[in-house]
């Protein structure tokens, strides 16, 4: 199945339907060396999405057709996995993008409040991006460091027993 293609945005130009074009050397050598480690190649599509998300910063439509055509599997099962987790950035994201937990022991300790925190320094609520392009906020499920919460995740890194305070100061620290 070819899925329907968006018009092309300004922060991800159109795909060429040849992988070897659309992702960088470096990338494609990455795909080629997860593949090589399952006797099918679909096995890759997990770590090749997170490779490619790398390069790309978020995950298009066409990014999909063209994972598809690189893994020879059709581009929907790429859509339906990619669409399945969250960690996948279905539109363009910020340079840095917060993960803020919501689940009980966050929330039960003041997850609200380091939510109400980003409203106030960067006018962001969750799902939104800075107007510079700087910021993404995201509501993330349990992230396994219930013991320090309210926590959450900043590009990759853990930021634990928050306060409006802290996250203020994680805040100011961004480039
Ligand atoms: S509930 Fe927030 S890390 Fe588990």
């Amino acid at each position: 199945m070819t899925l329907p293609l968006r018009k092309p945005s300004a922060a991800q130009p159109a795909a060429a339907s040849d992988p070897r074009t659309y992702f960088s050397a470096a990338t494609l050598a990455k795909f080629d060396a997860q593949v090589a480690q399952y006797p099918d190649p679909k096995a890759a599509l997990i770590p090749i999405l997170h490779y490619a998300q790398e390069e790309k910063g978020w995950i298009s439509r066409e990014t999909c057709e063209v994972i598809a055509t690189y893994l020879k599997m059709p581009a929907i099962r790429v859509w339906e996995v990619m669409t399945f987790y969250p960690m996948f950035h279905q539109e363009p994201v910020g340079r840095h993008v917060a993960w803020v937990c919501r689940n009980i022991s966050c929330d039960l300790r003041g997850a609200d409040e380091i939510v109400a925190t980003f409203y106030k320094k960067c006018g962001i609520e969750p799902g939104e991006t800075t107007a510079d392009g700087k910021l993404t906020l995201k509501l993330a499920e349990c992230l396994g460091g219930c013991a320090a919460a309210p926590m959450m995740d900043v590009d990759g890194i853990y930021h634990e027993n928050l306060t409006p305070e802290s996250v203020e100061r994680l805040l100011d620290g961004l480039k």
